[in-house]
């Protein structure tokens, strides 16, 4: 099956309104590869009927699926373990000072090891008698569906600290052996949700003490990448703190916010 540059370009524009996701003439290969599959699966004849079908599609559920094969949703737990020690310190921190509500976005959360890896640090590092919530939010609706599940494969955590491993997952038995579940403690403070960073109007009220949002901007172009910034902006605290991904730069975009350190920036 083979991709034209004039259906290529179709799908991309579409890609580009639907996510913001700004695929590069080099991914001409890879969008052929991604999609060749799910148009095998639809019983179609090429990517030009995939083409009609998309541009038919009033639920939006084929662009879903679309975006789905299109984003890299690589994560692992405590991916760029620098930031969680800034912002174990931060929450310590804050804690000390008499801070009890603590609102957290995870704002990319792709298969849930980010998120649930910001839940451990908050129970780490904050008393019991606090109140927080980490929304933790994708584009993609399978990954959101594997995250919810909060079940993970061995490989999946065997790098983690043991304890922090037997702390905050159950192990399986039996027909789960092989596998380990987040501990309610940890699921019961993570609400997931669909929001597409590209578009207006995210169902989120400030202010937020933290968000995170790593490795997706990578995808944006710099307007969008400029937009979002702002609006985190307004979204968090005073003192809040917003974390990047380490190879996502910023220069001119990053406004009022102070950096404190590389990917790192507080209101
Ligand atoms: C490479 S993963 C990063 C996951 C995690 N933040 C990390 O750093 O490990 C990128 C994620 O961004 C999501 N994504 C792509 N475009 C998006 C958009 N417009 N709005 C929200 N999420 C998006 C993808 O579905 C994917 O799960």
């Amino acid at each position: 099956m083979s991709l034209d540059t004039g259906t290529f370009n179709e799908i991309r524009d579409l890609v580009y309104r639907h996510s913001g996701i700004a695929l590069a003439d080099h991914k001409q290969a890879l969008v052929s590869s991604r999609l060749s599959k799910r148009i095998r699966i639809l019983g179609l004849g090429g990517f030009d009927e995939y083409c009609m079908r998309l541009q038919a599609d009033e639920s939006g559920r084929e662009l879903v699926l679309l975006i789905d094969a299109i984003s890299t949703n690589v994560t692992c737990f405590f991916r760029e373990v620098k930031h969680f020690e800034v912002l174990a310190a931060a929450l310590r921190q804050s804690y000390a000072a008499g801070r009890r509500k603590f609102r957290i976005w995870c704002a990319a959360s792709s298969t849930g090891e980010e998120p649930y890896s910001l839940a451990i640090t908050a129970r780490e590092n904050l008393g019991e008698d606090v109140d927080v919530k980490i929304l933790a939010t994708d584009i993609s609706t399978s990954v959101l569906a594997r995250a919810r599940q909060g079940i993970y494969e061995n490989k999946h955590v065997e790098k983690l600290d043991r304890e922090v491993l037997r702390r905050w997952f159950l192990r399986g038995a039996g027909k789960a052996d092989g596998y380990f579940r987040v501990r309610p403690e940890l699921s019961d403070i993570v609400r997931f949700g669909r929001i597409n960073l590209a578009r207006q109007g995210w169902p989120i009220k400030g202010p937020l003490d933290i968000i995170f949002c790593r490795n997706v901007m990578i995808y944006f172009d710099n307007g969008l990448r400029a937009m979002l910034v702002a609006r985190f902006y307004s979204l968090l605290r005073e003192g809040g703190i917003l974390f990047t991904g380490h190879s996502e730069s910023f220069s001119g975009m990053a406004g009022e916010f102070s950096k404190i350190q590389s990917s790192v920036y507080v209101k």
